[in-house]
């Protein structure tokens, strides 16, 4: 009998996941979640064919150098940042992720934690249960009208179209979005979005969500400057990545009132997150949870493990975010 390829799963998943993957590979599976070192990562992975990984895991050309075995990264989250992609592809490894299956999961979220900072509700059910609310006030967390508002996206792919569909169809929003590239006229009607240069997003949006992939040249997109153009009224939802917002800018912001308040599900080192948001009532934290429904985690490891196995199987990767040359002999 041919002996199976070998695979390191780096961090607790479905153990339906674990169960089909073990009937195409040797699995060394991290089931008890244990938080590995990039040493430790580096030791258990040496000598196994292939990894996976989530948005938590770091690979990088000291990982690869110390484990050439490796030959597919797949990574449970459709953002990849935390692969270092030009390493991987230099070294013929190749990396997949998974799109579309979060998409409307992570819009879904998008607009809870818009609606959340708008009204304030976590900070009114912070006020209720402390036991303040002894009656009603005309304005009492009166906050930011949601319908009929000015819905901003930045970063217009799969969840920033999911998210403008949402605000234009079901709240009746005006949606303006910076991207790249400019949306399809098709795509555009679909999403009743109006393309805008980033400056004039800034300005006009009343909520701003950003869904943007991070990438060094995104570090920052929104700091001081970008903020003190937003209307003070704004708020800013950033479910895209830490790293894209300048937290210790956007706390100092929030404290000033510059804008109206924020709702952060990414975080500049998370899970640690700056001080100075802690001590802000204005904004609505959550712990990157956007694509957490049991569904849709389900379908994340599917597809992550259907990469796996297609790959080793020889049909090619099902969702490849890099194009590796033909192997000789392939
Ligand atoms: C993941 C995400 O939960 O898919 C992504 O890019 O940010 C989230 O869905 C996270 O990256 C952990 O893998």
């Amino acid at each position: 009998m041919p002996t199976k390829p070998s695979l390191l799963v780096a961090r607790a998943i479905f153990p339906e996941t674990i169960a089909r993957l073990s009937e195409h590979f040797e699995v060394e599976a991290n089931i008890h979640d244990t938080e590995w070192s990039q040493a430790e990562l580096a030791e258990r992975l040496k000598g196994k064919d292939g990894l996976l990984a989530n948005g938590g895991v770091k690979v990088d050309a000291a990982l690869l150098d110390a484990c050439p075995g490796v030959r597919i990264v797949a990574n449970m989250a459709v953002g990849y940042n935390n692969l270092d992609i030009d390493a991987m592809t230099a070294r013929g490894v190749q990396a997949t992720n998974t799109p579309d299956v979060l998409t409307e999961t992570t819009a879904d979220f998008g607009f809870a934690l818009l609606m959340a900072t708008a009204r304030r509700v976590t900070e009114s059910e912070h006020y209720l249960r402390r036991g303040e609310w002894k009656r009603w006030r005309y304005d009492m967390f009166a906050g930011a009208e949601v319908h009929g508002s000015t819905l901003g996206i930045l970063g217009m792919g799969r969840i920033g179209q999911g998210i403008a569909k949402r605000g234009a169809h079901g709240f009746g929003m005006n949606v303006v979005y910076h991207n790249r590239s400019q949306l399809s006229p098709a795509l555009e009607a679909e999403c009743k979005a109006r393309y805008v240069g980033k400056e004039e997003l800034l300005k006009t949006a009343d909520h701003l969500v950003l869904v943007l992939p991070y990438s060094a040249a995104a570090h920052h997109t929104i700091g001081a400057a970008e903020i003190a153009l937003m209307k003070p009224t704004a708020t800013l939802i950033n479910i895209a990545r830490g790293g894209i917002v300048d937290d210790a800018a956007l706390a100092e912001a929030l404290k000033a009132r510059t804008i109206a308040a924020a709702g952060l599900d990414v975080f500049e080192g998370e899970p640690a997150v700056h001080p100075g948001l802690l001590a802000c009532d204005n904004v609505v934290l959550t712990p990157h949870i956007a694509s957490a429904t049991v569904p849709t985690r389900r379908a994340m490891a599917e597809l992550a493990a259907d990469n796996l196995v297609a790959f080793f199987g020889g049909k090619g990767p099902v969702t490849p975010v890099n194009t590796l040359p033909a192997r000789a002999g392939a």
